[in-house]
């Protein structure tokens, strides 16, 4: 971990403290406190429970509860690109389960999950209003639609491209 990293964590423990203060006398504290954190840090690891815990004066493992009861909570960071298949119905009945079967059999990760270089995560989420497009997912904001597995290959070796080419960029600009 660079200095820059602990000063920007050490910033960001700073407004959880704010947050936790804001909240702290209103009943129902806990789940506002958490979702301001997760905007805060883009996850809930441990760490950060664990202040919101003591914070809010209520056990961990009420927090650890909350954080991984519901979906919106994440414990593991996000990948840089973050991968959105939708599984609404319209999505679903036209191959959507494919489709995701496709990027975790490429990318080794299962739903939920982070690959061990940060670079994707792979979700599963709801309709996104683009039925007519269906299959559709969302790597960011982008959105792609009329899925296939092949599709699903072509678009995400693009994109591991673009992580590649960064890297070798990286390494020129080094040597
Ligand atoms: S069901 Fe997938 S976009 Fe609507």
């Amino acid at each position: 971990m660079d200095g820059n990293t602990c000063t920007c964590q050490s910033e960001k423990f700073k407004q959880l403290e704010k947050i936790i203060e804001t909240h702290k006398n209103r009943p129902g504290a806990l789940i506002p406190v958490m979702h301001e954190a997760q905007d805060l840090f883009g996850h809930l690891p441990f760490h950060v429970q664990a202040a919101i815990a003591e914070g809010l004066n209520v056990p961990l493992a009420d927090v650890y509860g909350v954080a991984t009861f519901y979906s919106k909570f994440t414990l593991q960071a996000k990948g840089t690109y973050q991968i959105n298949v939708c599984l609404g119905t319209a999505c679903y009945v036209k191959g959507a389960q494919a489709v995701l079967d496709k990027i975790a059999d490429t990318l080794h990760i299962k739903v939920g999950e982070t690959t061990s270089d940060g670079v994707f995560s792979l979700d599963a989420t709801r309709c996104i209003g683009a039925c007519g497009l269906a299959p559709v997912m969302t790597i960011n904001d982008k959105v792609f639609g009329e899925l296939d597995a092949d599709k699903v290959e072509k678009i995400l070796h693009e994109y591991l491209e673009l992580v590649w080419g960064d890297d070798k960029n990286a390494d020129t600009e080094e040597a």
